[in-house]
């Protein structure tokens, strides 16, 4: 049982020391990874997802429970605790989504009774990501960019099950951020999101900060920004109903920012 990961630091992409030599990460948790582009973001999640130990370009180590990954998380891809979500993630495959996710659940599970439990709550974590219904039917080429995020991460959670899930900047558009939130921390798991969302920055536990390739600080998530974080996803939401009517060819008008106040 995983109780803690933690990342050991070295040095930045030009050698000076990282400001922050050491995270850990709890069971529970829910991480953002912040920084502009070009600051490391996705190498820190890659030498997570290669559990690096001192053998990555960054010289950083990840340990599990305090120590380095056992050899078995290499050696048997069903035994790796990590998750990886990435934009290029694609399901590569045009089978029927339920055909899909079953065959996935077969290779993940090795008593079968429990596939069909697992496939439908998995279908039905998505269905409420996503404002438009995954048609169990319907192939997985033909989704759309929401569904598609909202089957990964259901697929991840449920499925994989893995207790670590990475999302490297997959885009949130399309899903219930809020709700995706509210779900997902009801799993013991660590989700880190490399993501520039004020949302989820705001909803999650505390952000890492990269500069230059190493990590800078750490922000908990304070009291004023978890009060914010409401009037955040109140915004958010008018956004999202005026990017609607835009779409419908609608006009919009000064009342649709009322709902703020
Ligand atoms: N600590 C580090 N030491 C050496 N090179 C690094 C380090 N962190 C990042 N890099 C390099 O910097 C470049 C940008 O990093 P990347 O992780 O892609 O940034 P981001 O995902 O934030 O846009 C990559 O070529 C990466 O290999
Ligand atoms: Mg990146």
């Amino acid at each position: 049982m995983i109780e803690t990961i933690t990342i050991l630091g070295v040095h930045s992409r030009s050698g000076t020391p990282e400001a922050v030599q050491r995270i850990d990460l709890k069971m529970g948790d829910v991480v953002s990874i912040v920084g502009p582009t070009g600051s490391g973001k996705t190498t820190l999640i890659n030498d997570i997802e290669l559990f690096a130990d001192n053998n990555t370009q960054t010289g950083r180590r990840i340990l599990f429970n305090g120590e380095s990954a056992p050899l078995e998380y290499r050696d048997d891809p069903a035994r790796n605790p990590i998750a990886l979500i990435t934009q290029h993630t694609t399901f590569l495959s045009d089978l029927p989504v339920l055909d899909f996710l079953t065959a996935h659940a077969r290779i993940r599970t090795l008593d079968c009774s429990q596939t069909e439990g697992m496939v439908e709550r998995t279908l039905a974590f998505a269905n409420q990501l996503t404002g438009e219904p995954v048609v169990p039917t319907s192939k997985m080429t033909e989704l759309s960019g929401g569904q598609t995020r909202a089957l990964l991460i259901a697929d991840a959670t449920i499925i994989c099950n893995t207790p670590i899930v990475l999302l490297d900047e997959v885009e949130n558009a399309g899903i219930h951020r809020t709700r995706a939130l509210e779900l997902l921390r009801q799993y013991q798991k660590i989700f880190i999101f490399v993501t520039h969302d004020p949302r989820i920055a705001l909803l999650s536990d505390y952000r890492i900060v990269l500069q230059g390739g190493s990590i800078t600080k750490i922000l908990t998530t304070n009291a004023e920004e978890r009060q914010f974080s409401v009037k955040v996803t109140k915004l958010d939401d008018l956004l999202s109903a005026m990017r609607d009517k835009i779409r419908l060819g609608e006009r919009l008008n000064t009342h649709e920012l009322e709902g703020l106040a």
